[in-house]
């Protein structure tokens, strides 16, 4: 019997996964957590709990209490956020993780999920087609956090046999909710200006190429990689994952196929610095090869289906 917790419920990632577990495991089965006191609208259907990942002691009641069986910890400041808080974003992003990873250890949980992202990557890596083990020197706080929760789920996978999986995502693109404070959002904020009929100032340049992925290719990776038989999990720090690359002048231009007249004009800012120290495409053949991953959405399809979809209500 399954019974997950998804701690950071309301972000971009978490508001598709919940409604995913749940029609999987049964509503009751998947308890959405966030800092958040309000439920967010789309995860009223279930279960709610207001938890913020910093209370250790809070969590850990929560968990052993509930009888909780899985966590998918999701909790985060993004790398452009993390940049204007290193201290808080450093101490957000690590401790939550050893309040559940130790849950693990100590036997009240059976799997962990943690997203680790290609900024675990850095200006010294090769940056076309990065493999899954390279130079990793990460130039931005987000990076080093994720890097160092990469090593620290593995220490505790070889030391303690706790069963932590994760996957690097690359930028997210999604409908249903909006992104914050990442580098990659202007992939997604483009189509709530396309849709409005405003033209957009990127904030990268236009040929700044970066490894992006559509939510739905993306919730399918973590189910799959969770579902996996576990012997066919051989990394334990984190999984490349590739969806498709792109660069704003691509993506613009795409959108031009659907909303004739959307206009694009570049104005780099801080972000820039970022985006350069990251790969531009991703080599997943271990997360092939492991557990089957392919993805399903190329630039044309995500294009059409974010056009389709987008809602420029959530902007209010
Ligand atoms: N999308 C994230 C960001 O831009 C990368 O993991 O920060």
């Amino acid at each position: 019997m399954r019974k997950v917790l998804v701690i950071g419920a309301g972000g971009q990632i978490g508001t598709e996964l919940v409604i995913r577990l749940r029609e999987k495991l049964g509503v009751q089965n998947a308890i959405a957590a966030d800092v958040k006191t309000e439920c967010p609208t789309s995860l009223e259907d279930g279960p709610y709990v207001q938890m913020d990942v910093l209370d250790r002691e809070a969590v850990r009641a929560y968990i052993i209490e509930e009888k909780i069986t899985e966590v998918y910890l999701l909790a985060a400041l993004l790398s452009a956020t993390a940049e204007k808080h290193p201290d808080f974003a450093w101490k957000l992003n690590m401790e939550g993780l050893f309040t559940i990873l130790d849950l693990a250890k100590e036997g009240y949980l059976k799997k962990i999920f943690w997203p680790s992202s290609i900024a675990v990557f850095g200006p010294t890596t090769p940056r076309e087609n990065t493999p899954q083990r390279t130079i990793m020197e990460p130039s931005t706080v987000y990076g080093i956090s994720k890097q160092a929760g990469e090593r620290w789920c593995e220490y505790y996978f070889e030391k303690f046999g706790v069963d932590v999986r994760s996957i690097r995502y690359p930028g997210l693109i999604s409908y249903t909710s909006l992104p914050g404070g990442g580098t990659t959002d202007y992939a997604v904020d483009i189509f709530y200006q396309a849709k409005l009929g405003n033209s957009f100032s990127c904030f990268l340049k236009k040929d700044t190429r970066l490894p992006m992925m559509f939510m739905e290719d993306a919730i399918r990776a973590t189910l799959d990689l969770m579902e996996a038989p576990v012997e066919n999990i051989r990394i334990r720090s984190s999984y490349n994952l590739s969806g498709c690359d792109f660069t704003p002048e691509e993506i613009a231009n795409e959108i031009k196929t659907h909303v004739p007249g959307f206009e694009i004009g570049y104005a780099p800012d801080e972000r820039q610095a970022i985006a350069d120290s990251w790969p531009s495409s991703i080599d997943d053949s271990e997360a092939r090869k492991d557990w089957g991953w392919a993805e399903k959405y190329n630039l044309q399809d995500l294009v059409t289906v974010m056009i389709e979809n987008i809602n420029v209500q959530l902007l209010t």
